[in-house]
């Protein structure tokens, strides 16, 4: 048809023009720019909720470490006995405690803590407050300086790793 379906009802005249180009072209476009986009965003963007969701989470872990503390149940060291965790605690150790209670934890400032006499408790729950706490000046019976909180430089996890590695050192250092 030439006239482009022209048609004409009760004086009222219907055009049958095509749309102008421009028109097409931004529909063309925007097609090709909704493909582009839904490859780009689930091949390769980050902008999914779940990839959010997860960054969002290792933001807020490393602004606060202790959001994600190891809680234990009744007291006791729940990674006593771990291997991985035991070889972490010595680490944790050697680079934290090593330089007052000794590389072996034969006591230099801080009382030894592998033998049997504890000063302040050999329980897991008693030794984690000690640890994570830290022993007061006036609570000290030695003397020699307080013995620092660890809460915030080590965390529960840490101090648990610390105190399996202790533990496996240590049978006078008890569960419960
Ligand atoms: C700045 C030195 C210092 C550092 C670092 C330190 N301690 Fe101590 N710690 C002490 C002193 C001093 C005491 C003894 C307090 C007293 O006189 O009662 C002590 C006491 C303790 C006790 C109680 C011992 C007992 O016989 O009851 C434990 C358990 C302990 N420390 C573990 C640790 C661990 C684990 C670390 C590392 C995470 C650590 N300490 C780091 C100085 C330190």
């Amino acid at each position: 048809m030439d006239n482009h379906g022209n048609k004409e009802f009760d004086g009222i005249r219907q055009l049958g023009n095509d749309l102008p180009a421009w028109y097409k072209h931004i529909f063309v476009y925007a097609i090709f720019v909704g493909i582009g986009y839904a490859i780009y965003f689930h091949g390769f963007s980050s902008w999914g909720t779940e990839e959010q969701y997860a960054i969002q989470m290792a933001e807020h872990e490393e602004k606060y470490p202790q959001a994600n503390d190891l809680v234990s149940e009744d007291g006791s060291n729940p990674l006593r006995d771990n291997a991985e965790a035991i070889q972490a605690g010595e680490k944790y150790y050697k680079a934290v405690c090593a330089a007052c209670h000794g590389l072996n934890a034969e006591g230099v400032v801080g009382p030894s803590l592998v033998d049997k006499e504890w000063i302040h408790g050999n329980t897991d729950s008693i030794v984690y407050n000690n640890v994570m706490l830290g022993i007061a000046i006036e609570n000290t019976k030695l003397q020699r300086g307080p013995m620092p909180a660890h809460e915030k430089s080590l965390g529960s996890e840490k101090v648990y790793q610390v105190m399996a590695w202790l533990a496996s050192k240590n049978p006078s250092l008890v569960a419960k």
